[in-house]
């Protein structure tokens, strides 16, 4: 039997701005997926937040992309907003859900999805990350550094299973085109179009060995379905650890540098993404700094066994210190690129606007 795991994930309203999700929501969320677990539909579920995104973690045994699965997500959704959300006024209530009806797959209609599925191993951990105030993309450097650096993973060059590489599938957000790269002879064609992350969005890893699917990631991008700017994307991924995949150590030495992404206040900012546990997983600084909370667990005959909060934890905290120094530092810049994004990234906000305000104002 072959296991499915499933995070799908919205903003459908938070507390005291765009901070945290009340627990409210979260109670509202699993009653739901407690019902979907008696009924049969799903065998487990965890629910969190990253921020101020709701986090629906399921396995079942529907596969990737599965309607059933998809629809289940998109009721707790509809439902905690329409329950929930509004009833307590909640900021920005179903801000994410972006169409009214349903239409088989919530790809493509707001929230964000991850999904792999596989045959069990005789041991299965898993990883899962989630981020706030921060796009797809961001996770383009922490994937590279795992599966394709050798100074981050050690395995890539001790493990034989490791040692003969991996394939990244690549998707272009603008044209819907999708690449594979084969590392590591194709890491510089690789790093050309990963190192556009607001462009290029790293949506699986496989391994090469034997074509086992290794991580997913979410790609959505809201701006490009909603035509304006209506929040950033916050992504998702899962990633499978040990035994022939990088070690759950390997994992997380990629977030030991707060590499710099896209997103924090207004979507308009580059920011250091900070890895926390998850009782700091909500905004406080100027809407961030940009956030990332990591869960681990293992997967056992369909379930999820779990979690352990990977990043409560001592050896991080130098990690927050120097994401803090470079938030920091980066604020000072103040509305001044780089920290404020570039011209093309500011065209879904109110900056075109203003430049039309302009352009009739030099007409008058
Ligand atoms: C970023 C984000 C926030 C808001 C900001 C302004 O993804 O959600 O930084 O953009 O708080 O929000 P509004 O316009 O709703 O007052
Ligand atoms: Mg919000
Ligand atoms: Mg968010």
């Amino acid at each position: 039997m072959r296991t499915t795991v499933s995070v799908i994930k919205a903003d459908i309203g938070s507390l005291a701005g765009h901070v945290t999700v009340p627990k409210e929501v979260i109670e509202y969320a699993e009653a739901r997926l407690r019902e979907a677990v008696e009924t049969g539909l799903i065998n487990s579920f965890y629910v969190t937040h990253a921020g101020d995104d709701l986090e629906l973690i399921m396995s079942h045994f529907k596969g990737v992309d599965s309607e059933e699965i998809h629809g289940l997500a998109w009721r707790v959704f509809k439902g905690a907003t329409e329950e929930v959300s509004k009833r307590l006024k909640l900021y920005g209530a179903g801000q994410d859900l972006l169409k009214d009806a349903f239409s088989g797959n919530v790809r493509g209609m707001g929230p964000g999805v991850a999904e792999l599925e596989f045959e069990e191993r005789k041991s299965d951990p898993i990883a899962v990350f989630m981020a706030d105030k921060t796009e797809p993309g961001a996770w383009n450097i922490y994937l590279y550094k795992i599966f394709a650096d050798p100074f981050n993973t050690a395995g890539l060059v001790i493990d034989p299973r490791l040692h003969k590489g991996f394939i990244f599938r690549v998707l272009d957000v603008k044209s819907g085109e999708e690449f594979n790269f084969n590392t590591p002879e194709d890491t510089y064609d690789l790093l050309a179009l990963i190192g556009t992350p607001s462009r290029y969005v790293i949506k699986n890893v496989y391994r090469r060995l034997d074509g086992e699917v290794a991580a997913a990631a979410s790609t959505t991008r809201l701006s490009l379905i909603a035509g304006k700017y209506v929040g950033k994307d916050d992504p998702v991924m899962i990633v499978r650890a040990q035994s022939g995949f990088p070690a759950m150590g390997e994992i997380l030495e990629a977030f030991t540098t707060p590499y710099l992404v896209a997103g924090w206040m207004r979507g308009s900012h580059v920011g250091p993404l900070m890895p926390v546990s998850l009782k700091y997983s909500k905004v406080a600084r100027f809407d961030g700094p940009p956030r990332v909370v990591g869960l681990g667990f293992q997967v056992s005959e369909g379930k999820l066994i779990g979690p352990v909060d990977l990043f409560d934890d001592p050896s991080f905290d130098h990690v927050r210190r120097v994401a803090s120094e470079m938030a920091d530092y980066i604020r000072r810049h103040g509305p001044f690129m780089p920290h404020r994004l570039g011209p093309e990234e500011m065209e879904y906000t109110t900056l075109p606007q203003v430049m039309e305000k302009l352009k009739r104002k030099v007409e008058e």
